[in-house]
């Protein structure tokens, strides 16, 4: 259990520091291609809205049709429902110019993207969309995914609420933006989060921290030190603070991306640390990092993804549909519990 005394509290500016458009430029030869959309009020109006209605004008369905996605909920819905349906077309809001910009940059970069917002990912919505994972090959798949997320919501709305110099405001400067990555095909076990205080690398630990993974119980110390001569070499005294977390996809043997910065701040994710025992390894002053990793099948922790999953049966329909489909459906679900309310007990 974390002890709350140890929570570290950063200020916005170290927050900001953190953003990926603040970070990109220095680093851009030892991370993934990306590529920064701004993000005008009233879309971010949009994201804000409760509901999900996609936007007019995009990509419309492949594999199944909408009528088949009606036909499977014909028991749920009544005539009335129809007329809804026809207000939500209404009120659909149009962001052509937006759509276009970001269909550019998914060209740009190779036909499929990561989406982000300022710092954040829509890790906990990707069980909406149709790959279950964050790859992005059209804008309806890049909204629906910022549409669904609590995470991407933080950014917009709490983003500086636990800094120690809060005022109220939550925009960062320079305002919200889209950050659209190159999509890559990563292996989750040859990701590493780092933490460093006053410059120093204190601590690396397995970033999928839900798995055994063989071959680092096999090859840890050489993977610690590779990680600790790839900071040496790009990032220690460059990065614009001395307190932070760096994650790193290790590609080859002596080869890493950096996917990201982060504040060393209590929002941030220990995995398998607490920020007692970070506390405690600063203090210690030891020369070598210490590193971390599930050491066997016992020691797995469950996933968080866990807690942002839908009944296997909408997964099992939603596989292989599109976005136009889910969305279609999760307004029948809003619609059938509006009409019909489920009892609480
Ligand atoms: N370009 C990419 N292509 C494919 N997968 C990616 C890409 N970038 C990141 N990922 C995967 O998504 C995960 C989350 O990415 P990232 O750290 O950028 O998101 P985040 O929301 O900032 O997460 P956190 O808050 O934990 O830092 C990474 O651990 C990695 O597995
Ligand atoms: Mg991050």
């Amino acid at each position: 259990m974390e002890n709350d005394d140890f929570q570290p509290v950063a200020t916005k500016e170290r927050v900001i520091q953190c953003m990926t458009s603040q970070w990109y430029s220095q680093f851009a030869p030892v991370t993934i291609k990306t590529e920064f959309v701004s993000l005008k009020p009233d879309f971010v109006h949009y994201l804000n809205e409760d509901g999900i209605v996609l936007p007019q004008s995009l990509q419309m369905p492949a594999a199944y049709g909408l009528d088949d996605v009606e036909n499977a909920l014909s028991d749920w819905s009544s005539d009335d429902d129809d007329d809804n349906k026809e207000d939500a077309k209404v009120h659909q809001p149009n962001f052509s110019e937006l759509n276009h910009e970001i269909q550019s940059v998914i060209d740009r970069l190779d036909g499929a993207v990561f989406p982000k917002l300022n710092w954040s990912s829509p890790s906990d919505a990707k069980w909406i969309s149709h790959t279950g994972t964050m790859k992005c090959t059209t804008v309806s798949d890049v909204y629906l995914l910022l549409k669904s997320s609590n995470r991407t919501s933080h950014d917009l709305n709490e983003a500086f609420v636990k800094c120690s110099d809060y005022d109220g405001s939550n925009e960062p400067p320079g305002g919200f933006q889209l950050v659209l990555r190159q999509w890559e095909d990563l292996l989750p076990g040859m990701e590493f989060r780092c933490f460093v205080q006053e410059n120093k690398l204190l601590a690396v630990c397995q970033r999928d921290y839900t798995t055994f993974y063989e071959y680092l119980d096999r090859d840890h110390e050489a993977i610690l030190k590779e990680i600790e001569q790839f900071f040496k070499d790009y990032i220690q005294g460059r990065f614009s603070d001395v307190n932070y977390t760096f994650d790193v996809y290790r590609r080859k043997k002596n080869r890493f991306w950096i996917i990201d910065f982060n504040p060393f701040h209590c929002v941030t994710e220990t995995l398998l640390f607490t920020w007692q025992e970070l506390t405690e390894l600063a203090l210690a002053g030891d020369s070598c990092a210490a590193f971390r990793f599930v050491t066997s099948e016992a020691g797995i922790q469950p996933s968080k993804d866990a807690y942002s999953r839908l009944p296997q049966d909408f997964l099992d329909f939603s596989v292989g549909s599109d976005v136009d489909q889910i969305v279609g459906l999760l307004k029948e679900i809003d619609e059938k519990e509006r009409l019909e309310p489920v009892e609480k007990l």
